[in-house]
């Protein structure tokens, strides 16, 4: 198979993010040919407006949609907000929505995955940006679940847990595998 690029979203725009900890290691744990590559810009999306949407939309949309264009797949990292996805993936999740039908994510393979300081490691807001993302286009994979209790990472970098990092690398290769 071709080299496979994944594009990564965070739900998190937080410096110490754990979320964003949990991307590292998803990149980490790639197997040769496959790179993950985080799109880092989220912070910078305008909110969704149709009236602004179409050409000459804000510059960060863009570099969002092309971005999404050229990936072969999707993996979206994220916490849960108030038993819910976070704002700024759901705004990110309109913009690539649109044009309707035909956003650049359409059909390509995403899978959810995240940590969040509840019991249940966020999968509320798991469970509901999968059903997003599959109203949006994208074909969304839905026995790859990895919702992560915060306190397992005990104040360390997930990287320094072994059972987390041999979960990521499985969701990354189930991924990897519904590449077509
Ligand atoms: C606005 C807000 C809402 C939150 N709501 C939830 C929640 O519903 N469930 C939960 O488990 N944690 C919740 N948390 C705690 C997050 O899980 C925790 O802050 C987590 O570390 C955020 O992810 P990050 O480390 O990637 O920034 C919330 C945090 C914030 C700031």
């Amino acid at each position: 198979m071709a080299d496979v690029k994944i594009l990564v979203l965070v739900g998190s725009l937080r410096a110490a993010s754990l979320n964003r900890q949990l991307a590292e290691v998803a990149a980490e744990s790639a197997p040769a040919g496959v790179s993950l590559q985080l799109f880092d810009r989220l912070g910078e999306l305008p909110f969704y407006n149709e009236d602004v949407d179409g050409e000459g939309v804000a510059e960060p949309v863009q570099a969002l949609r092309l971005a999404a264009e050229e990936a072969d797949a999707a993996l979206v990292v994220t916490p849960e907000y108030n038993g819910s996805i976070p704002g700024v993936l759901k705004n990110a999740i309109d913009w690539l929505s649109r044009p309707f039908g035909n956003g650049a994510l359409k059909g390509k393979p995403l899978a959810v995955v995240g940590t969040a300081l509840g019991q249940y490691g966020g999968v509320w807001g798991h469970d509901e940006t999968r059903k997003s993302f599959g109203i949006a286009g994208p074909r969304v994979i839905e026995d790859v679940k990895l919702s992560v209790p915060a306190k397992v990472f005990d104040g360390k970098h997930p990287r320094e847990n072994a059972d987390v990092v041999q979960q990521v690398r499985e969701v990354v290769e189930k991924l990897v595998a519904e590449v077509s």
